[in-house]
C-alpha cells in the first residue's frame, strides 16, 4: 500500500500559501460557497457570524431569490438569522458563476445522491467543477465538503478543473476536502462547535485549509485528501452499521418477549465501551442510507470485500417492511380487518425528529408499501403541512398533513408513528384511535397507560 507524499510539490504553492495566511490574518479572504442547502447555508451563516465575507452560489434561483427577500427555505433555519446574515452587507447570494473569480476559497456543498443501480452519482460535483474551471484564476482553494469516495478530488475534480481552466492543481490553485458534519435540528451542535476535518496533498494546501476553517471552528488535520475523504465515509458506516445492528437485535429480541428499549436505557448506563443505538422504521436522510455505498463501490475497485456494510444495508431495506406485516398482523388480530379495508395514519414523514427533511425517510417506503397491499393512507407531520415538487418520491406529491381531530382520527384502523416528532399529541392519537405501532419510542412516557394500544415495534 502506497501512502501519497505529495510534499515535494515546490515552492509555487508555499509562496501562495504565504501569501495567503497573510490575507486570512487579516480577514480578507473572500469565501464562495457553491450549493446554499441543508449544509451550504448554515456554513454560509457560521463565516459571516464569524466576520467573514461570503458569496453564495446556487443553481436554483427559488433559493437565491428567497435569500434576497431574507427569506429561509429550511424550517429549522429561521427568517431573521437569514434578515441577519444579508444586513451584514458581508453576504450576497447569486446564480451568476462569473462571480467565482472574485471569491478566493470555493467550499462545493451540492449533492451527492446513488444513482438507480444504487453506484455513487457524482453528477452534481462534476457539473459544479464545470461550472467553476472557466472562472478559475491562480491563487484559489476549492474545498469540496460533500460526502464521496476516496479519491474523488484527485480522480473526478482535479481532471475536470486543470482542463477546464488551462490551470495546475497544487500549483496554480490549491485543493482541499473538508468533509461536512452538519446535524440538522441539532441543537447542541451547530456549524461553529463542530471540529472540521480538513485534508490536503502539500503542506502550504494544508495550511491555507486550516487558516480558513480556524474562522468558524477547531481545524483538523489529516495529511492527504484521500483521507480526509475516508474520514466521513468512516464516520457513517459507524452509524449504518449500528444501527442496523440494533434493529437486528430487536428483531431477536421482541420474538423472545424482551423490550429492546429497556435493554439500551440500561446498557447505556456503562461509562465505557458502549454507545446507545434506538430501533426504527429504517433509516433515512441524505446520508447514512447513502454514504456507506460510495465505499462499497469503491472497494471493488480495488478487488476488496465490504460484506459488512452490504449486510447492513440488507437489514436497513428490509425494516420499513417489517413495521408493515406488524400493521397488517395487528389489524388482522385486534380488528379482524385487512390492509385493503383500513385507513392507515403514518405519524412522521421526516426522516428524523423535529426538522422537516423527507429525504430517503422510511415514512416513504412504509407509505409505498401500505398502499401496495391495498391502504389508505394518510400522514400527520407538524414540520411538514404538504407535500409538492418532491421529484425524488412523485407519489407523494399533493398530499396534506391530516388535522388531529377527533372527526379526522375516528376513520383510522391504525396509526404508525414513525417520526417521534415532539409537538404531537400522542395522548390523543392513543385514545381516539384503534391502536398505535410505535416505531420510535415516541409515547415512551405514556406507554404504561395505554399497554393494550400501544405496540412497540
Ligand atoms: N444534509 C445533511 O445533513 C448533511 C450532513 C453532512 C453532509 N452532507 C453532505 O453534504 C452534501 C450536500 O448535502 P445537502 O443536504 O446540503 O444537499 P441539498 O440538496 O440540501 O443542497 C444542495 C444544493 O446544491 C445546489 N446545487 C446543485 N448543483 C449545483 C451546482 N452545480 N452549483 C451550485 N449549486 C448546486 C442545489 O440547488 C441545492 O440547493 C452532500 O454530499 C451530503 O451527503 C449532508
Amino acid at each position: 500500500m502506497s501512502i501519497n507524499n505529495f510534499d515535494d510539490y515546490g515552492p509555487q504553492i508555499e509562496a501562495m500559501a504565504s501569501d495567503w495566511l497573510d490575507r486570512a490574518e487579516r480577514n480578507e479572504i473572500v469565501v464562495g460557497i457553491l450549493g446554499l442547502g441543508y449544509v451550504g447555508l448554515p456554513l454560509a451563516d457560521a463565516f459571516v457570524s464569524r466576520g467573514q465575507t461570503v458569496v453564495g452560489f446556487d443553481v436554483d434561483k427559488n433559493k437565491i431569490d428567497a435569500l434576497h427577500n431574507k427569506r429561509s427555505y429550511i424550517r429549522h433555519i429561521s427568517d431573521e438569522k437569514i434578515a441577519r446574515m444579508v444586513d451584514s452587507s458581508r453576504f450576497s447570494a447569486t446564480t451568476d458563476f462569473n462571480a467565482i473569480s472574485k471569491v478566493d476559497a470555493i467550499l462545493l456543498c451540492v449533492p451527492t445522491p446513488l444513482n438507480e443501480e444504487y453506484g455513487p452519482d457524482l453528477k452534481y460535483v462534476e457539473d459544479s467543477c464545470r461550472m467553476i474551471a472557466p472562472h478559475l484564476r491562480k491563487g484559489q482553494m476549492i474545498v469540496l465538503e460533500s460526502t464521496t469516495w476516496p479519491g474523488t478530488s484527485e480522480e473526478v475534480m482535479r481532471p475536470i478543473l486543470e482542463e477546464l481552466s488551462g490551470l495546475k492543481a497544487h500549483k496554480d490553485f490549491a485543493l482541499a476536502y473538508s468533509p461536512e458534519r452538519e446535524d440538522p435540528g441539532n441543537e447542541n451542535y451547530g456549524t461553529t462547535d463542530i471540529p472540521k476535518v480538513v485534508g490536503a496533498n502539500t503542506r502550504g494546501e494544508r495550511d491555507m485549509a486550516i487558516a480558513l476553517y480556524s474562522k468558524v471552528t477547531t481545524a483538523v488535520e489529516v495529511s492527504n485528501l484521500k483521507t480526509a475523504e475516508a474520514v466521513k465515509l468512516m464516520e457513517n458506516i459507524y452509524r449504518l452499521v449500528n444501527i442496523s445492528l440494533i434493529n437486528e437485535l430487536n428483531v431477536v429480541f421482541k420474538e423472545m418477549g424482551i423490550d429492546t428499549w429497556e435493554v439500551v436505557k440500561a446498557a447505556k448506563t456503562k461509562p465505557f465501551g458502549f454507545q446507545a443505538f434506538y430501533p426504527g422504521p429504517g433509516i433515512g436522510g441524505h446520508c447514512i442510507p447513502i454514504d456507506p455505498f460510495y465505499l462499497t463501490y469503491k472497494a471493488k475497485e480495488f478487488g476488496v470485500s465490504s460484506e459488512f456494510i452490504e449486510h447492513a444495508g440488507r437489514v436497513m431495506r428490509s425494516l420499513p417492511k417489517n413495521v408493515v406485516d406488524l400493521a397488517e398482523k395487528n389489524l388482522k388480530e385486534r380488528l379482524k380487518s385487512d390492509l385493503t379495508d383500513a385507513k392507515v395514519l403514518v405519524c412522521g414523514l421526516a426522516y428524523k425528529k423535529n426538522i422537516d427533511d423527507m429525504r430517503e425517510s422510511p415514512s416513504l417506503h412504509i407509505i409505498d408499501e401500505l398502499r401496495a397491499r391495498g391502504a389508505e393512507v394518510v400522514y400527520h407531520d407538524p414540520y411538514i403541512p404538504f407535500v409538492e415538487n418532491f421529484h425524488e418520491h412523485p407519489s407523494m406529491n399533493g398530499m396534506k398533513s391530516l388535522e388531529l381531530t377527533p372527526e379526522n382520527l375516528e376513520e383510522i384502523s391504525c396509526v404508525i408513528i414513525t417520526t417521534e416528532h415532539r409537538n404531537v399529541d400522542y395522548v390523543k392519537l392513543a385514545k381516539l384511535t384503534p391502536f398505535i405501532i410505535d416505531t420510535r419510542n415516541a409515547t415512551g412516557d405514556i406507554y404504561a397507560n395505554f399497554t393494550d394500544k400501544i405496540i412497540k415495534s
